[in-house]
């Protein structure tokens, strides 16, 4: 079955390049990122791990750890990783899990049939801190994911755990953020001492509130 938005992000026991995992343990109180690549030694995905290797200091920053998977064992991954460095000049510094028989391809819907039956979709799964799942992507194999833009999704989910505010189109780091229409102006005023910009009824905008 699908895993889908606020669900219990499912937990599992697997192989990974750095030892087996009980995945919520693992996980602990922080964030954590979940992304499938189809298959080892394959283009995309190569290119795509490299990028992820090089912004895990940006997601350590923010509490949010990283784990790939893909449905070969990991003694290829292992082999794998030689090119990705190689190609790339990054390590592969997180665990890739190895799922030769899908049981967490299978868990998380990473298996759509009627892209692939037997390789994953390029899935993110966003995870938060009560382990409920806050972000869900699927790419097909062709396109490799925007790493930045991963990132920046976190800092917009990070940021609106802590305050009642969402993120506009578009939004980056620093910029102007959106004040929940539940909250009403008075409530906005206390809440937001750097004031608000009120350009509708139900749209107020106001200065990022953690900077
Ligand atoms: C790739 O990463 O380039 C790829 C993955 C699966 C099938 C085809 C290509």
């Amino acid at each position: 079955m699908a895993v889908r938005l606020g669900d219990i992000a499912p937990d599992f026991t697997a192989d990974t390049t750095q030892g087996p995992i009980h995945f919520h343990e693992w996980k602990g109180n922080g964030w954590a990122i979940l992304f499938s690549h189809p298959k080892d030694f394959t283009p995309v995905c190569t290119t795509e791990l490299g990028a992820a290797a090089a912004l895990k200091g940006e997601f350590d920053k923010r509490n949010c750890k990283m784990i790939g998977l893909s449905v070969d064992p990991v003694e290829s991954h292992v082999r794998w990783e030689g090119d990705i460095k190689d190609v790339t000049g990054h390590a592969v510094n997180f665990p890739m899990i190895g799922d030769p028989d899908r049981t967490v391809a299978t868990l998380y819907d990473m298996i759509h049939p009627n892209a692939s039956d037997t390789l994953t979709v390029r899935s993110v799964f966003v995870i938060g801190p009560d382990n409920k799942v806050k972000l869900t992507l699927t790419y097909p194999a062709s396109t490799g994911r925007n790493f930045l833009e991963l990132l920046r999704v976190l800092d917009s989910l990070q940021l609106s755990a802590g305050y009642p505010v969402s993120t506009p189109a578009d939004w980056k780091p620093g910029d102007d953020v959106i004040i929940a229409p539940a909250l009403s102006d008075a409530e906005a005023t206390a809440k937001f001492p750097k004031g608000f910009d009120k350009k509708k009824p139900y749209l107020r905008m106001t200065p990022q509130p953690d900077r």
